[in-house]
């Protein structure tokens, strides 16, 4: 095997951009989760204005955190992992450098017009017609560059961490469009191009697949490639990597009718989204156990590297809500969770422990190689992070169990009479203490975020750009 360091560099700036953002957002939306979760327990911090209402930020919290966060950090470990695969430079700088200001343009404006209540009131497809068109045109640019580079690659083979990031944009634009058609009326208005039980299939189509192609297959692209080079052992098993990727992007987008179950929605389609739903766990533990078993031989890293910990406990919190999910999508079951706390709580499961901790992971992973540093300024710092974030999630997401369990009961329970055995605001006031908990839950997952601004910072302050300059350096690693 042998070793030539290329002339060519990486394109590491737009990478080290979005990194960094990836943190900034992170802070925003979490800080703002943490917000709102304590509107719900205080409701004076509504602070009687309608930009500060919970209506109107909720959707802020989840824009900025899907796709300001979640976004950045799949944009970003998606252009180092397409470049140091393909062991090539991105097809183009100048598109590369539009998709990171065209995505923050998108969120700013997010920023500014939520608050403000110009909205679609479809959930996560919320931006109004400008801005998601906007949206559209980042986001074929971003395919342009991605395909762009995979077919300018200097390796054989497409490593299977790009199939999943591949398939994560493909899908993302189609269910961006689609669910968007509509027709403007102003500025700031628009009409959805579908009506009535047609309309809620399409935005739950979108809505599931947001879920299963956004926070799933992209977040399963970074999956495999950092968890291997984390631990530095090879996937478990490449074959079962193809078997997952195709079974998973067949059978996801089948499964969105689990979100309208007893509605005005056919009632085949919502059967049809149920046992979809069921079989998706199969694919799903696939993945999660091909990375899990890749650890085989390292386990003993998870002592002393709290960045592998954090990625392998991502894993385990995706197992877990791939399997609350499709318990969640029988229809018995979903007649007592549905409205309830607990859809939160599997929400957060995801949410926080596999995407948020998968993307901490890979940051962390990233940031010294991005500036030429051995490592991280602190790992104390990450191990303190990574306990923060743990206990965070934890709290969250059994406050809501609790919560959701005891709403779904306290609803439903009939007296001999026939009337209801609870009034609304009692099942509020039973659920009161659990939110305390969860705004708990998450201020200490915000505050690890915050440790992880100070370490990044003085990573990166301690980097000189000959340093980053080198580290960009194509190693071409075994010239065959
Ligand atoms: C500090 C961390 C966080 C806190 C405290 C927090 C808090 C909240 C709260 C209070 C809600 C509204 C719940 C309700 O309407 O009853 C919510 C909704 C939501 N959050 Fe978070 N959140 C956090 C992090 C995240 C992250 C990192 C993500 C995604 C990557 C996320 C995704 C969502 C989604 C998708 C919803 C809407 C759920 C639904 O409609 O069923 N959150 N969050
Ligand atoms: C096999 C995998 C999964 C299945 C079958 C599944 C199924 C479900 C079901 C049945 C609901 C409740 C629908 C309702 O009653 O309204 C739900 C809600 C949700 N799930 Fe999952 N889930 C899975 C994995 C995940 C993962 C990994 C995440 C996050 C990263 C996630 C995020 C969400 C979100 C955001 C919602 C709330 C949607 C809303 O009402 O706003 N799910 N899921």
């Amino acid at each position: 095997m042998s070793t030539a360091i290329s002339p060519t560099a990486y394109n590491y700036k737009v990478v080290r951009q979005f990194a960094i953002m990836t943190v900034v957002w992170g802070i925003l939306g979490m800080g703002l989760g943490v917000f709102i979760a304590s509107q719900l327990v205080w409701p004076q911090l509504n602070l009687d204005l309608p930009w500060t209402s919970f209506g109107r930020l909720r959707p802020l919290h989840t824009n900025l955190v899907i796709f300001a966060f979640g976004g950045c950090a799949l944009f970003g470990t998606s252009y180092y992992v397409v470049q140091r695969t393909c062991q090539t430079r991105l097809i183009s700088d100048s598109m590369a450098a539009f998709t990171f200001w065209g995505w923050q343009a998108v969120i700013v404006g997010a920023l500014i017009t939520l608050p403000m209540g110009y909205t679609t009131t479809k959930e996560y497809a919320e931006l109004e017609w400008p801005l998601a068109i906007l949206l559209a045109i980042v986001w074929v640019t971003y395919g342009l560059v991605f395909f762009g580079t995979i077919v300018k690659r200097k390796t054989k083979h497409i490593y299977v961490g790009n199939w999943f990031y591949g398939a994560f944009i493909v899908v993302t634009a189609m269910l961006h469009i689609v669910n968007h058609i509509s027709l403007p009326v102003s500025l700031f208005k628009s009409y959805s191009a579908y009506s009535g039980a047609t309309d809620a299939m399409i935005q739950w189509w979108y809505g599931h697949n947001a879920v299963g192609f956004f926070l799933t297959t992209g977040f399963l692209g970074m999956m495999y490639y950092f968890v291997p080079k984390q631990a530095e052992r090879p996937i478990y098993s490449y074959r079962l990597s193809i078997v997952h990727f195709w079974a998973l992007i067949t059978l996801y987008i089948w499964a969105g009718p689990h979100h309208l179950h007893y509605t005005a929605l056919p009632d085949w389609a919502q059967s049809l989204g149920m046992v979809m739903s069921i079989i998706l766990l199969a694919p799903s533990w696939g993945g999660m156990i091909n990375g899990m078993m890749t650890l085989s031989g390292a386990w003993h890293k998870l002592r002393t590297d709290p960045i592998l910990r954090f990625l392998v406990v991502s894993l385990a919190f995706y197992g877990m809500s791939t399997f609350e999910g499709p318990m969640m999508a029988i229809k018995t079951v979903n007649s007592l969770s549905h409205y309830t706390d607990w859809t939160i709580g599997h929400v957060h499961a995801g949410a926080l422990g596999w995407v948020a901790m998968i993307s901490i992971g890979a940051v962390y992973h990233m940031i010294p190689r991005l500036y030429g540093r051995e490592q991280m300024h602190s790992v104390g710092l990450i191990n303190a992070h990574f306990w923060l974030a743990t206990i965070g999630t934890v709290l969250y997401i059994a406050s809501m169990w609790v919560n959701g369990i005891t709403q779904g009961l306290m609803w439903r329970a009939i007296n001999d009479d026939g009337t209801l055995t609870y009034s609304f605001v009692e099942a509020l006031q039973a659920s009161h203490p659990g939110y305390i908990v969860r705004a708990l839950g998450g201020a200490f997952f915000a505050s690890g975020m915050l440790l992880m601004a100070y370490n990044v910072f003085r990573t990166v302050r301690a980097a000189n750009p000959a340093q980053a300059e080198e580290a960009a350096k194509i190693v071409v690693v075994g010239a065959h």
